[in-house]
């Protein structure tokens, strides 16, 4: 995948440089990408059939609900932070809408879900919120934290693509 995020986290390289601790995505046999895909609404039925798909072709289908529900919290924290108060998407200097790539991966026992998008970080990182009984929005990473066995996110080398990823056992 030449000319794409993952070019930067081959098996082999160094550990991201992060501002956080590092973590490496897993070497583990089972592996599925999908990307660059403009970050806008449409994309989340496409991620969450992405990961049915992939899961089911991998003999997992069982774990689809809460993976599926862990890509669709990653994938529109992306597309709610790419989107103007405007409700449109937040496009470039150049005029490019910005994109996110997903990726699944799995040893059979566990699963490594993480999205990447290129969103600039003055628009917002992942910060897990307390939110209150009454409010309806801000529990997303709450429910991946709950659910996972963890989760995590950093800025990749080059400083221009932030990953969010987590790990379901
Ligand atoms: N990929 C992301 N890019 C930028 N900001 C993010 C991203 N993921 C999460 N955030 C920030 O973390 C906050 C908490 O996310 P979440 O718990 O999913 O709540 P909600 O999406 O309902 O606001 C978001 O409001 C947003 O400010
Ligand atoms: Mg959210």
């Amino acid at each position: 995948m030449e000319g794409t995020v993952f070019a930067l986290m081959t098996r082999n390289s160094e550990p991201p440089r992060t501002q956080a601790a590092p973590r490496q995505a897993p070497a583990w046999p089972l592996l599925a990408d999908l990307g660059p895909l403009g970050a806008l609404p449409t994309v989340l039925p496409l991620a969450r059939a992405f990961t049915g798909l992939v899961l089911g072709g991998w003999g997992l289908a069982s774990l689809t609900e809460d993976n599926g529900l862990i890509i669709s919290e990653f994938t529109s924290n992306v597309v709610r932070a790419a989107t103007g108060p405007d409700g449109q998407p937040r496009y470039d200097v150049h005029g490019r809408l910005p994109v996110l790539w997903l990726r699944l991966s799995s040893d059979r026992a566990r699963l490594w879900l993480e999205v990447c998008d290129n969103l600039a970080p003055e628009l917002g990182v992942p910060a897990e919120r307390q939110a209150a009984a009454t409010d309806e929005t801000g529990r997303g990473l709450e429910l991946v934290s709950a659910l996972s066995q963890d989760w995590g996110w950093e800025v990749l080398p080059g400083n221009e693509v932030k990953r969010v990823w987590a790990v379901m056992a």
